[in-house]
């Protein structure tokens, strides 16, 4: 993994950190994007290494996507990995209230962001003779919620996103799978108890926990582990595949 470079969108949420400091361990290169300058310069500040560069963008926009391809080429060199994560949760409404904007905005993010990802950095690492690649997706991916259509429904497109880019990475050396947490303990999991629950916010996490096996949530480290692994050389015979991290929820 040594001065491996690897593009992680999301950089400056929880699941996103949580990753970047596992790769920065193994000594790799990082380029983190975020569309939140603040909580970027945060991140990096407190990663504290010439390893870690930043850039500012935002993934539904695809002229700033091809721009963080552009900066990790200019800063390292070639993109070895990528870990395609950035998402938003959106509203959380019954079907029947759902505003087009709200759906929008979600598949915005969680589609079309992932969508313009893949095809820049499988541009660049078909130069380069290949790479690995993980989309995060969630158990939202593979089972429905009531009340978070967009969600869901983004969540599930990943799948094929991923599979299709599968295919196609193969003959140029590229993996894709995606990962697909169950419930984190996280900023995105609150506000998800909170448009589900309102002030019953905490029954619904009782209600989330009461349905896992391994009887808790995720901790961010247990998703990176996992994305850790299938972005390595440990997993180079895998891909196409759906990697489930959520204690046993959707068994
Ligand atoms: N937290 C969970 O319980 C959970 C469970 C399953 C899946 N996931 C998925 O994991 C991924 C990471 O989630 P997280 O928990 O770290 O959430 P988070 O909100 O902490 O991080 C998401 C990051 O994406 C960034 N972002 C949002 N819109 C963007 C845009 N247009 N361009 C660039 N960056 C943008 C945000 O600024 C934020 O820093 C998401 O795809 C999420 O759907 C999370």
């Amino acid at each position: 993994m040594k001065n491996k470079t690897i593009i992680i969108t999301g950089g400056a949420g929880e699941i996103g950190v949580a990753t970047a400091k596992l790769f920065l361990k193994a000594k790799c290169n990082i380029l983190l994007v975020d569309i939140d300058k603040k909580q970027l310069n945060t991140v990096k500040k407190d990663m504290n290494s010439d390893k870690v560069a930043i850039c500012v963008a935002d993934v539904t926009k695809e002229a700033d996507v091809k721009k963080y391809v552009k900066k990790a080429e200019k800063e390292f060199g070639s993109i070895d990995m990528f870990f395609n994560n950035a998402g938003i949760e959106g509203v959380v409404t019954p079907l029947t209230e759902l505003k087009a904007k709200d759906f929008d905005q979600v598949m915005q993010v969680n589609v079309y962001g992932v969508v313009y990802g893949m095809k820049h950095v499988m541009k660049s690492m078909s130069k380069s003779g290949g790479g690995s690649i993980v989309i995060t997706s969630s158990v939202a991916g593979l089972q429905g919620t009531a009340g978070m259509m967009p969600y869901i429904t983004s969540k599930h497109a990943t799948i094929g996103v991923m599979r299709t880019a599968a295919l196609e990475g193969a003959d140029m050396g590229i993996r894709v799978n995606s990962v697909h947490p169950g419930v984190v303990d996280s900023r995105m999991m609150d506000s998800i108890e909170q448009g589900l629950g309102g002030d019953e916010a905490e029954s619904v996490k009782e209600g989330f926990k009461a349905q896992i096996p391994l009887g808790k949530y995720a901790q961010e480290d247990e998703i990176a582990d996992t994305v850790f692994f299938l972005l390595s050389n440990k997993a180079r015979y895998t891909t196409g595949a759906t990697y489930v991290v959520d204690g046993g929820l959707t068994a």
